[in-house]
């Protein structure tokens, strides 16, 4: 009786799951922070992600570990970067795979932020140009949708303009709105290394005692084009994901961060909980508050469980 009345159902459509690509061949090197989550050679990204589609969840999130990091961040648009070299291999291995690719310049700057830095500060217009570059690269190599988490202010106006004078006018774009300035990105920072040299990301991400602010990000993302939004972290913030829910007519996505993922894992190795269940909870919690789409270290294991009912 409980499952014919129960409100909120999970599914494998409901997921998007993370994968970490860097260069080399047959390398899966584990993320100490992060059990069951590997930084991936892209042969075997590909046989992952055919099993990603095997279990019905319907796309992937591509970050990228380049080669070499300088300070303008270069490989991030380099047509034959890690991302767009990934994003060809899966799209040509996989039947109807989505390729979303994460648009930041962290991963690639040699300091860490999310932009090119002008004397102590991310020089916001500058990197907006950098970001066009990439999401258009990623667009060319096969990308299905882009999402760009950079945080800087017109972006989503100046990746839609470069979209659509390429040609990508049918590409649409998540855009990380509601970013948080969060300690729960900590794990992820090892997982892309991508930890800032100096400083820290308050001058771009969002204060955590906002809210309001919170719906004006949302506001604007979606006057510039944004196609989906997208809430992060997502459970210390299921206020934002139901604001968002109720006030605009997108797709509203949550990203279950890497410490969210990390918190459970290591309270269930101590014996505190049973972190199974406390996935499965947050999951559901997530989107009872209004996500349509969660992104989540855990996609696999939730798919799993839901087809075994
Ligand atoms: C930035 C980016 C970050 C995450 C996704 N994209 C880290 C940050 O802003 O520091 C975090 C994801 C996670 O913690 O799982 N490109």
């Amino acid at each position: 009786m409980r499952r014919m009345v129960r409100e909120t159902t999970l599914s494998a459509n409901d997921f998007i799951y993370p994968l970490f690509a860097c260069e080399g061949e047959n390398i899966k090197k584990p993320i100490g922070s992060m059990p069951d989550v590997y930084q991936m050679s892209v042969d075997v990204i590909v046989k992952e992600c055919q099993d990603v589609e095997s279990l019905g969840i319907p796309a992937v999130i591509l970050f990228g570990i380049p080669a070499f990091k300088d300070a303008e961040g270069s490989e991030a648009y380099n047509e034959d970067g890690i991302v767009q070299k990934a994003v060809r291999a899966i799209k040509d291995n996989t039947k109807n795979l989505l390729v979303v690719t994460d648009v930041c310049m962290c991963e690639y700057t040699d300091h860490g932020h999310c932009g090119i830095i002008k004397g102590e500060d991310v020089d916001n217009d500058e990197t907006l140009k950098h970001l066009a570059l990439e999401a258009v690269t990623h667009a060319k190599a096969g990308a299905d949708i882009v999402a760009p988490s950079d945080m800087m202010d017109g972006r989503v106006d100046v990746i839609r303009e470069a979209l659509d004078d390429n040609g990508f006018e049918d590409i649409p774009i998540m855009s990380y709105s509601v970013k948080y300035c969060s300690a729960f990105y900590g794990p992820f920072r090892e997982a892309a290394e991508s930890a800032p040299t100096f400083g820290d990301r308050k001058t771009y991400q969002m204060d955590p005692g906002n809210r309001l602010e919170g719906l004006k990000e949302a506001e604007q993302d979606v006057l510039e084009g944004a196609d989906f939004i997208m809430v992060k972290p997502a459970l210390p913030y299921l206020d934002l994901i139901s604001d968002l829910k109720q006030n605009f007519d997108r797709p509203v996505v949550a990203y279950h961060v890497s410490g969210e993922y990390s918190m459970i894992i290591a309270a269930d190795k101590m014996g505190w909980l049973d972190g199974h269940k406390a996935m499965m909870e947050s999951l559901t919690s997530i989107k009872r508050a209004g996500a349509d789409i969660i992104i989540t270290y855990y996609a696999k294991e939730a798919a799993k469980a839901i087809k075994e009912g």
